[in-house]
């Protein structure tokens, strides 16, 4: 059992809005769940298609950005937003293919964030970023960076509360405390919930640290907000972004709602550290694919959120494969409480 099918159904970021500028005049080639895209801001409408001509198939992303449309580098092929053959140079006034030839995709910019889903049968949403539009909070992005293990796999390390005593040792916890709290993890509103308090220390001032609340809007998406002894109050927010079997791209940002003159380098500068000391184990795991059978790994009770969350893969992962419509009644589902 993968959880592919169900990825498709949702939303993903592919790129920055600012790497899709830096891309013109061409469209910018991503990878989102194992198909190569072409995306390109036409004029104030984004636009994702197959990256490959249906013409002669060179790849649209060598092509070049007009106005409302994608023309390909080969012959001048052009196509519009909804993957229409507007124009073929070669043979002006002929007839062109009718209806749509180039298979494009739902997308979106939210959070500077340019979000493709390649199937719109199922009504997701792109996941909330609540400190996004939280005005007593300073949002910094993070530089997104690509990893060699699977989307899930990477957000599974993130709500790992075991793991936070053996790889992030005096920074976000303590080796002489290697036991860590058992939470009750809840389902609402299609989300996965549930609280952590970190062991008593004394975390450098850019760490985000203290009372946290998970919020995990669709699988691939954790928000974190953090309230410190100070007061204070920060989210860390990652989405890791399926580009390919065992590889993924993740973008994050922080915010804050103290030090608000201070330097937002340090505040990344912090975070580079933490993924710095994740990446050696999570980049080793194998398979990179998360095993989604029960058993298939073993676990014992420290690991609650990870056999929630895996949980939910398979029921997601079910419910898309019989179906979008069955997928949106599993979203739109009954809140569900794990035994505490
Ligand atoms: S291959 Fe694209 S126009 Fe010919
Ligand atoms: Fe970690």
């Amino acid at each position: 059992m993968t959880a592919h099918r169900a990825l498709e159904l949702f939303w993903h970021p592919v790129c920055t809005r600012a790497e899709l500028e830096r891309s013109s005049p061409h469209p910018l080639a991503v990878t989102l769940l194992g198909r190569d895209l072409a995306v390109a801001d036409v004029g104030g409408v984004v636009m994702a298609a197959i990256d490959r001509c249906p013409h002669r198939s060179t790849r649209l992303s060598v092509g070049f950005v007009e106005p409302g449309s994608i023309r390909c580098a080969y012959h001048g092929w052009r196509y519009s937003v909804a993957g229409e053959c507007v124009e073929i140079p070669a043979t002006p006034g002929g007839p062109l293919p009718v209806g749509p030839c180039l298979q494009t995709f739902d997308v979106e910019v939210a959070y500077d964030l340019v979000w493709v889903r390649i199937d719109g049968s199922a009504d997701t949403a792109i996941p909330a970023n609540p400190a996004w539009d939280d005005a007593s909070l300073h949002v910094v992005a993070g530089e997104p960076y690509t990893w060699p293990t699977s989307a899930l796999r990477r957000v599974e390390n993130f709500v790992d509360l075991a793991h936070f005593a053996w790889v992030h040792d005096g920074t976000l916890g303590r080796r002489d405390e290697p036991v860590p709290p058992i939470p009750a993890v809840t389902r609402v509103d299609g989300e996965l919930r549930f609280h952590y308090d970190p062991p008593a220390m004394e975390p450098e001032q850019e760490a985000l640290f203290g009372h946290s609340r998970y919020r995990m809007p669709m699988p691939c998406t954790v928000d974190i907000e953090f309230h410190a002894e100070s007061g204070s109050r920060r989210h860390l927010w990652m989405t890791a972004s399926p580009a390919a079997e065992g590889v993924c791209r993740t973008f994050w940002f922080v915010a804050r709602d103290d030090d608000l003159e201070g330097d937002d380098a340090q505040y990344l500068a912090f975070q580079q550290v933490i993924l710095d000391q994740d990446e050696p184990v999570v980049c080793n795991q194998d398979p990179r694919e998360i095993p989604l059978d029960p058993g298939s790994e073993l676990s014992v009770r420290t690991d609650r959120v990870s056999i929630e969350y895996r949980r939910w893969l398979r029921e997601l992962a079910d419910a898309a494969d019989h179906g979008a419509e069955e997928l949106q009644r599993v979203l739109n589902g009954s809140a569900v409480s794990s035994p505490v």
